[in-house]
């Protein structure tokens, strides 16, 4: 069992490979968090290595005769109340109006395996020994709170997955106004932040910043993870590089409100929390109910940040992701939204379709456009029916002509939203979210449903389960293209309005997982504006997810570079489109925008039908080449090389058994050209590696020493190698 309990010192040290993460009960009462690193075999006392603090001369607060107090030690769940003055992970209400709340140990549990979530997505086990699990209780005695900490260490992935949830069992009702989900600390703050921000068409672009004695906070408000930031911190050494140095990851396994802190204290002390975003969140918690809030997976490596990455590639591609295409091969998809945006008709979907299978494209995707009257994004968001105009066969009729080819047939759908000029709309004013007597601010034209009312996820999942059962549709785009204003619901009664962003994702979550679990055969890739809810909770319900609506090829290596901290490529939706670029209107040769696109689920989003020969040429190669290293990217261990945010160029590698992929690009060329060198990393030293293309025979000593070198004198060229272990 890795979790032991040294029950004299009430310490409990959760273990992994190579980590250990140690907490303890001061006093027996006062959950410390006591260590957070490399792994070690026994913690010893507690009290020999706490701050003893501010002599309590202005917190006024030693806690049991003790010489310490609350506003210095690494309160393991923080609340607010008792001389604390960093943010609280827990802030309640109770009946009477007090807002004080003061946990203390009351027992504990450790046992194999994990439970799983109420209605929140969260890794899983599958075998046991996979992982165990540590629950903590603790309660606040006037109140009758009690709160469960729990803690499974995925061993052999080197992770641990944190949740809390609350259960009311006093008399009286509680209004819970914060609930993190973590809080850890560093006990010194020689440490820089990374996050990943960003904006629609430049997701997840990474900064990196020193802490400063204050907070540094990354949230969202938008009821949505967001294009503009992701709930995902890392805190490494000023020294740590892509390869070595200290490096601590938090992920939140959801998608809505989040925060994400580090807040460094008076005494060089760092609290890092990260949770459901307090602002715009409260929840009433009536005798004898629980709340559960949303995990977050915590890790630590020594390796820098390539260590962190390759420890979330790993724990969301096999223990987070599910269903048939977590394992399975995605297909090489043709999608016509950049073919043809709104303007198409049976016809001209059916040609580009046939050019598609030509070249070997699997899977013909039909974008926005295809329902109501939607000629353009103004209308008919909730009219599900086929448009008789453009699909005179219906969706049935055009699935058939698709399938009969031999190739799969996917559809785009928005379910959460409606459009004002809609069917839907003019049936169920009421349905979307809106505040009485305010305007309904609209965002693309529309509105979004209200998924804090049954009603309205029922009828969301008899939408879609009517248009998934009507044709042989194998895939699914889910988009969500706006966020959420005038927050207000209809069904909700006045004191849980303030309730609605968590309760929307609640109903989303039921919603997705309804869906899916009745149509295990579809591929679902989920999508908002491109990359914008692109988060650790989408994973859970679609195993890949339209990085973003910028399809050029050098844009796409800062979105993919910075995605790549957390997702694995598996997941990174990565499309070949026109030239000039319809977002940036930049031209790249054909050849990089294959290359650049082959490091996620790969797919063209142009129309074929007007290349010409040699472009027809050059994509059927791409798409023979994507064929057979495919399970390198979607399975294999990837290394950053090359930061496109550090230099001129970018390199990725991907290895799997025994087959090696290296794409490289140059984003500008540089005046006096030069070469830039790329070491290889995790070859096998003694083993002789065969390039496929030239025929030429590396040692893997070579590669990782020497490295291969490529010319800079042109801008966005690329290449893309692959070797085999020979
Ligand atoms: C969003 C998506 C695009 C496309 C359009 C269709 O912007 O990100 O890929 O599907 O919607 O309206």
């Amino acid at each position: 069992m890795p979790i032991k309990y040294d029950s004299k010192e009430m310490v409990f040290n959760i273990q992994t490979k190579n980590t250990s993460y140690v907490i303890g009960a001061l006093n027996g009462k006062y959950l410390l968090h006591l260590y957070y690193g490399k792994i070690i075999n026994a913690y010893g006392r507690i009290d020999d290595n706490m701050p003893t603090g501010e002599g309590c001369v202005w917190s006024g607060a030693d806690i049991d005769g003790f010489n310490y107090s609350t506003n210095t030690l690494p309160m393991e769940y923080p609340t607010y109340g008792s001389a604390d003055y960093r943010t609280p992970a827990f802030h309640a209400e109770y009946e009477g109006g007090s807002a004080v709340t003061r946990f203390e140990y009351a027992g504990h549990e450790i046992f194999s395996g994990k439970r799983k979530l109420d209605n929140l997505p969260a890794t899983y086990t599958e075998a046991d020994g996979e992982a165990d699990t540590l629950e903590i209780t603790l309660c606040d005695k006037l109140t009758g709170l009690e709160i469960v900490l729990s803690y499974t260490a995925f061993t052999e992935h080197d992770a641990i997955a944190k949740n809390v949830r609350v259960k009311n069992n006093g008399r009286g009702r509680i209004n819970i106004r914060s609930i993190l989900s973590s809080t850890t600390y560093l006990f010194d703050k020689r440490f820089e932040l990374v996050h990943l921000t960003g904006a629609w068409a430049s997701e997840r672009h990474i900064q990196r910043m020193p802490l400063i004695n204050g907070m540094i906070s990354v949230d969202s408000k938008r009821v949505s993870s967001s294009h503009n930031s992701s709930p995902f911190l890392a805190l490494a050494r000023p020294e740590t590089t892509e390869t070595q140095g200290e490096v601590y990851g938090l992920s939140l396994v959801y998608s809505g409100n989040f925060i994400a802190q580090a807040e460094t204290d008076y005494q060089d002390i760092v609290r890092i929390n990260m949770g459901i975003n307090p602002f715009g969140f409260n929840w009433l918690l009536e005798s004898g109910e629980e709340f559960q809030a949303p995990e977050v997976i915590l890790t630590y490596s020594q390796n820098g940040f390539g260590g962190m990455s390759g420890i979330y590639h790993k724990l969301y591609r096999t223990c987070l992701c599910r269903g048939k295409y977590r394992d399975k091969e995605r297909p090489v998809l043709i999608n016509n939204w950049e073919a043809t945006y709104y303007n198409f008709n049976e016809e001209s979907i059916v040609n580009i379709a046939k050019k598609a299978k030509s070249l070997g494209v699997e899977l013909m995707v039909l974008d926005d456009g295809w329902f109501g009257r939607r000629d353009s994004d103004t209308c008919s968001l909730g009219d599900w029916t086929a448009d008789k105009r453009k699909l005179p066969n219906g969706l049935e009729g055009l699935a058939k002509k698709i399938t009969d080819m031999g190739m799969k047939f996917g559809l785009w759908l928005e379910p959460e939203m409606v459009s004002e000029d809609s069917e839907l709309y003019r049936k169920h004013a009421d349905w979307c979210i809106h505040i009485n007597g305010r305007p309904r601010t609209t965002g693309r034209n529309q509105l979004v449903l209200d998924l804090s009312r049954q009603d309205v996820c029922d009828y969301i999942v008899e939408a879609v389960s009517n248009i998934l059962s009507s044709a042989p549709i194998s895939y699914v785009k889910w988009d969500m293209n706006r966020n959420i204003t005038e927050i207000g619901s209809a069904k909700l009664p006045a004191e849980r309005q303030q309730e609605l962003p968590h309760r929307y994702m609640l109903g989303l979550y039921n919603v997705l997982e309804r869906i899916t679990s009745a149509f295990p055969d579809v591929l679902f890739e989920g999508c908002s504006g491109g990359g914008g809810r692109f988060d650790a909770g989408m994973l859970y319900y679609f195993p890949q997810y339209w990085t973003s609506d910028n399809t050029d090829a050098i844009e796409r290596l800062y979105t993919q570079h910075g995605t790549s901290m957390v997702m694995p490529a598996s997941s990174m939706g990565a499309h070949v489109s026109a030239v000039p670029n319809h977002q940036v209107h930049r031209t790249t040769p054909l050849e990089t925008r294959g290359n650049i696109a082959m490091a996620g689920q790969f797919g063209y989003e142009l129309d074929l039908a007007a290349l010409n020969d040699e472009e027809t040429e050059t994509v059927k190669g791409q798409i023979k080449k994507y064929k057979y290293i495919r399970e390198t990217v979607h399975r294999g261990d990837m290394y950053r090389l090359k930061s496109p945010f550090e230099g001129n160029t970018a390199a990725w590698e991907y290895v799997y058994k025994e087959q090696v992929v290296l794409i490289y690009c140059t984003v500008q060329a540089s005046l006096l050209g030069g070469l830039t060198c790329v070491k290889l990393v995790q070859l096998d030293e003694t083993a002789q590696y065969r390039d496929i293309e030239t025929g030429k025979v590396y040692d893997g000593n070579y590669l990782m020493n020497v490295g291969l070198y490529f010319s800079r004198n042109k801008d966005y060229e690329s290449k893309l190698i692959v070797l085999e272990r020979s």
